[in-house]
């Protein structure tokens, strides 16, 4: 009998194999946490979980495996927190003034306006992917086809749409030529044995797909010029011609803003997925599995240590409600934090304050045809510019469908900061305009808009926690500590910011040390 046939047969608690060292302490990575019956050891124990996002879900539901009487507080009337789709119906008012917005999106269409990509090296989150049974499908990152556009350059290349395929050719065919001109000159003789210098020429050869003569005159990776494919009879087709060196110089594309062209950032690498029908699945899946356990609309607007454990008022129908419990599991965004009524201590207060998190906004723009697929052959990937937009991102899912949403911009820091302070209806302007730039067909086929600042979301503040290494080592600690009763969890306080794994390990973290100070469980 292996160890899994004995857990999956037995009727003991989740709990007690843990005691007995028959299940592995939960690992930050890949997890087995079926449920086996349900665990009796944290019964009558009362938790209170402020906030129904990621962590606060998985909190819950791991906690409700062990047998703790779990009760979220959620402030919005949905769950998820940072995990949201927006479709048809959504609703925001964003924070500073900030105008009512209902998506007018048609049936099918939507965009995932917080996490909208899982890395295939997040265990963990595609763990509870398939235990939820949330079916996943692919998410293009990296498309060769999509664009780069440098805006106000000089060069002749500046000021144009380029694809990605041709800029990533051609530097890569030209810097395998002039390393490969230094091989052939021996220059490099000291390091290498000739033998080596030779094998480091046929991979540059195929690296940059250079000529015999170790010259790179352009290649058929970049495709054909438009309208001249190769067909049937006598059609070889005609290739596109490389552009200079020089001018690949001057276009502009080496700043930064640029980078991750193709894949080149570890979570951005081949393959990734999403849920299909929006990343919203996932805390839909886990409300099931919590039903009646979460209560909406209810901010929470104290936070108090008592003697025995905590006691929390939300409001409720404009009226204040108080609850108490053992536990707290807190995992409020830290701009929440600072306006929070509480006895948190000082240090926790002081991480609210000065970790700083991510300004950033994405639009979702709905066009009534497909033109990047239908004019460009572009299905789903990323276009980047330096203009206020960023980044373009054309969705992976209803391929050529029969209209279509794709996300008009992505953007981060000052550039969020400048486009998240407009009105929505500036923010669509200057979607539609500077996006228009590389997308001429935006002016005839845009049908509307949802935009949304992350900074400007209620009850979120913020895209993620952004860390130094001195906010590292000065604020970070006293979020791992639970706070008298009071335990933290959600990305901020994790190494994995900004990313749903982020959550749901952190989750991990927090439940396995409320087990450990009840007793039930000794960490290894
Ligand atoms: N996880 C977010 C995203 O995929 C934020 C992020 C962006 C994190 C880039 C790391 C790198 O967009």
């Amino acid at each position: 009998m292996t160890r899994r046939d004995f857990i999956n047969s037995t009727s003991a608690s989740y709990a007690s194999l843990l005691a007995w060292g028959m299940l592995p302490a939960a690992p930050a990575s890949a997890i087995d946490l079926s449920a086996n019956g349900t665990g009796s050891d944290g019964k009558g124990r009362k938790v209170i979980i402020l906030g129904a996002g990621l962590a606060g879900l998985t909190a819950a539901y791991e906690l409700g495996k062990l047998g703790y009487d779990c009760t979220l507080i959620e402030a919005r009337s949905r769950s998820g927190g940072r995990v949201w789709t927006i479709r048809n119906g959504t609703k925001e008012t964003e924070l500073g003034g900030g105008a009512a917005q209902t998506c007018a999106f048609s049936e099918g269409q939507y965009y995932n306006g917080g996490a909208a990509r899982i890395p295939h090296h997040h265990e963990i989150t595609l763990q509870y992917c398939r235990e939820l049974g949330v079916p996943l499908q692919i998410f293009n990152g990296a498309n060769e086809s999509a664009y780069l556009y440098n805006d106000g350059g000089t060069g002749d290349l500046a000021n144009r749409r380029m694809r990605i395929s041709d800029y990533h050719n051609d530097m890569r065919g030209y810097t395998s030529e002039l390393l490969a001109k230094a091989l052939d000159q021996s220059s490099l003789d000291q390091q290498l044995t000739k033998e080596d210098v030779e094998k480091l020429v046929d991979f540059l050869k195929n690296e940059g797909d250079l000529n015999t003569a170790h010259l790179y005159k352009g290649t058929n990776r970049r495709g054909y010029k438009s309208k001249s494919d190769p067909g049937a009879g006598n059609v070889p087709g005609v290739l596109t011609d490389p552009y200079g060196l020089t001018d690949l110089l001057r276009s502009g594309f080496m700043q930064p803003v640029f980078y991750n062209v193709g894949d080149y950032a570890y979570e951005q690498q081949t393959t990734l997925l999403q849920p299909v029908d929006g990343m919203d699945s996932i805390p839909k899946a886990f409300e099931k599995k919590l039903a009646g356990k979460i209560i909406f609309n209810a901010p929470v607007k104290e936070l108090r240590k008592t003697e025995n454990g905590v006691r929390v008022i939300y409001q409720k129908d404009g009226k204040p409600v108080e609850i108490s419990g053992e536990f707290c599991v807190c995992t409020l965004p830290l701009p929440m934090l600072k306006s929070l009524e509480s006895d948190l201590s000082g240090t926790v207060k002081r991480a609210a304050d000065f970790i700083p998190y991510m300004k950033t906004g994405k639009i979702g723009l709905q066009f009534k045809r497909r033109f990047w697929e239908e004019d460009d052959g572009i299905y789903g990937g990323i276009s980047r510019t330096n203009m206020d937009v960023n980044q373009i991102w054309y969705p992976s899912f209803s391929l050529q469908g029969k209209k279509g949403v794709l996300i008009g911009y992505y953007n981060f820091y000052s550039r969020a900061e400048a486009v998240g302070a407009l009105p929505v209806a500036d923010r669509e302007k200057l979607a539609l305009e500077q996006g228009g730039k590389i997308h001429p067909q935006y002016k005839t086929e845009f049908e509307n808009s949802f935009s949304l600042a992350w900074h400007r979301t209620p009850y979120s503040g913020g895209g993620w926690a952004l860390y130094d290494d001195a906010t590292r080592k000065k604020y970070y600690p006293a979020l791992l500590e639970p706070d008298g009763n009071i335990y933290f969890a959600g990305e901020h306080t994790t190494y994995l910011t900004a990313w749903m794994a982020g959550a749901f390990a952190s989750a991990r973290r927090t439940v396995e040390a409320i087990h450990a100070r009840v007793g039930q469980y000794t960490k290894k």
